[in-house]
């Protein structure tokens, strides 16, 4: 069987830990979509694993997958992959000969676009990973595969018809030099050699083969969503999203298995207990702001509302894993997820850091949105209109911090009862059990109430 996990809020939910804790009864963990952009933290007997390509199951000794929706940058999956080595593991990593190559260009194209936009106020806010030009290139249909590397002859040919483009786009269109990311013959090398280390390590698969024959097999299968619903290129908040599908449908298109066998699995959303966003775009419920993302915003505020944002994101650590960035903090957002849990069709969900909003008063979610003097429950399709949302709040009594493992211990029912009251009113609304609750950071700090593998 098959379970997906999927950010049911704006990325950085917490869905690595989730992977993760469940990961131990998986035995293949496939990444869909994405690629270096996102970051994964993984703590194992109080040693921190930071990850931002191979998937988190790799830590627990899982065969990880890199499906054909995935935007692989070879450079960054062997410096995991030898760093994880050096560090006492043995990762089984499989990488999809139809996934699309990230190449330096691409990263430089992703630097001189958001530096153009930021002129007119319009930049993405992106990871600079390339991201986005290489998916452009794929539906342009002037990428290269993974497949490409294993084969030098292709891999020339693709490269002297695509490289020479990408350096006029940069230098003609853009007016910037362009230098080495741009050299064919230092590329084709490059390149090649990382076409060998695959065929060598017998990393290059046919994902939707691979996967299918280990379902037959018996095996459980784990589809790892990176990034979140609200910055899905089709269901997110767009401009400001990233280039592919977190969503619970690309985990079909993403590995080449049908839409029947991920939907007759499970669907987790992964929901942290408020709501943080890295780089631009509207955020109806946010406190505070960061100069620089948060839109119209150029300097530092005060008052309560920024000093909770304040605490908020130095108890959670709200600083990109990728990127460092301070992230934006809100309170949950309601319509958001309402309109994720359509999306995706969550069968149940693990609601995270629920320990950093230990300590407060009160805890608020944004429960609907006003807009043009009508009260709405989801969201609307345009950023523009979403800009405008102005949310309607519902209030609960705050909870005591208290020690957290204790209570992961014990199971459920010892979480305090008001935080009880804040994650059944989570569940009612999108109709669909809690099946975990992080407490904080470590596997030993999360109550499971239900493991959807066992
Ligand atoms: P890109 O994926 O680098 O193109 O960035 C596009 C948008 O997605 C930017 O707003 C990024 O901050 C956001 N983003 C990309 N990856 C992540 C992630 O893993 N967590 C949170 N936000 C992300």
């Amino acid at each position: 069987m098959t379970v997906t996990i999927v950010g049911s809020q704006l990325g950085d939910e917490g869905k690595g830990g989730v992977v993760d804790l469940w990961g131990d009864a998986a035995d293949v963990v496939a990444r869909y979509q994405g690629g270096d952009n996102a970051g994964h933290t993984v703590v194992e007997d109080g040693t921190e694993y930071k990850l931002s390509l191979v998937p988190s199951g790799a830590v627990r000794g899982k065969v990880g997958v890199l499906g054909n929706g995935c935007v692989v940058n070879p450079s960054t999956l062997f410096e995991e992959i030898d760093d994880l080595r050096e560090r006492g593991l043995d990762p089984d990593v499989r990488v999809a000969k139809r996934a699309h190559v990230i190449l330096p260009y691409h990263r430089v194209l992703d630097g001189i676009e958001e530096e153009a936009k930021s002129e007119s106020d319009q930049e993405v806010g992106t990871t600079g990973r390339g991201i986005g030009p290489t998916y452009e290139d794929k539906a342009g249909r002037r990428g290269l595969r993974i497949a490409d590397l294993l084969d030098p002859e292709v891999l020339r040919e693709k490269l002297e018809y695509v490289v020479p483009q990408k350096q006029r786009l940069a230098e003609e269109v853009f007016g910037v030099e362009t230098g080495e990311e741009f050299d064919i013959a230092s590329l084709y090398e490059e390149y090649r050699r990382y076409g060998e280390r695959l065929a060598e390590n017998d990393m290059a698969v046919d994902a939707g083969e691979f996967l299918a024959n280990r379902l037959d097999d018996g095996d459980e299968v784990m589809f790892e969503g990176a990034q979140g619903t609200l910055i899905d290129i089709d269901h997110g908040n767009y401009p400001y999203v990233t280039s592919s599908n977190p969503t619970a449908g690309g985990a079909s298109t993403g590995t080449g298995l049908s839409p029947g066998i991920v939907g007759g699995g499970e669907v987790v959303g992964i929901v942290k207990g408020y709501l943080t966003r890295v780089g631009s775009g509207p955020l109806p419920t946010e406190l505070g702001g960061v100069v620089g993302d948060t839109p119209g915003y150029d300097e530092q505020g005060e008052g309560d509302n920024e000093e909770l944002a304040t605490y908020i994101r130095e108890e959670g650590g709200e600083y990109g894993t990728v990127t460092g960035r301070p992230r934006r903090v809100g309170w949950l957002d309601m319509p958001m997820l309402r309109h994720s849990a359509r999306a995706n069709g969550f069968t149940g969900l693990a609601v995270n850091h629920i320990d950093v909003l230990a300590g407060l008063d009160e805890v608020k979610v944004g429960h609907s949105y006003d807009l043009n003097g009508e009260e709405v429950f989801t969201m609307p399709a345009t950023t523009e209109r979403w800009h405008d949302c102005e949310p309607n709040f519902k209030t609960f009594e705050g909870w005591d911090d208290v020690d957290w493992a204790e209570v992961a211990d014990e199971g459920y029912d010892a979480i305090p009862e008001n935080a009880r009251a804040y994650l059944e009113y989570i569940s009612d609304e999108l109709d669909a059990d809690i099946y975990a609750v992080g407490l904080g950071p470590g596997r030993e700090e999360t109550v499971v109430v239900e493991n959807p593998l066992e």
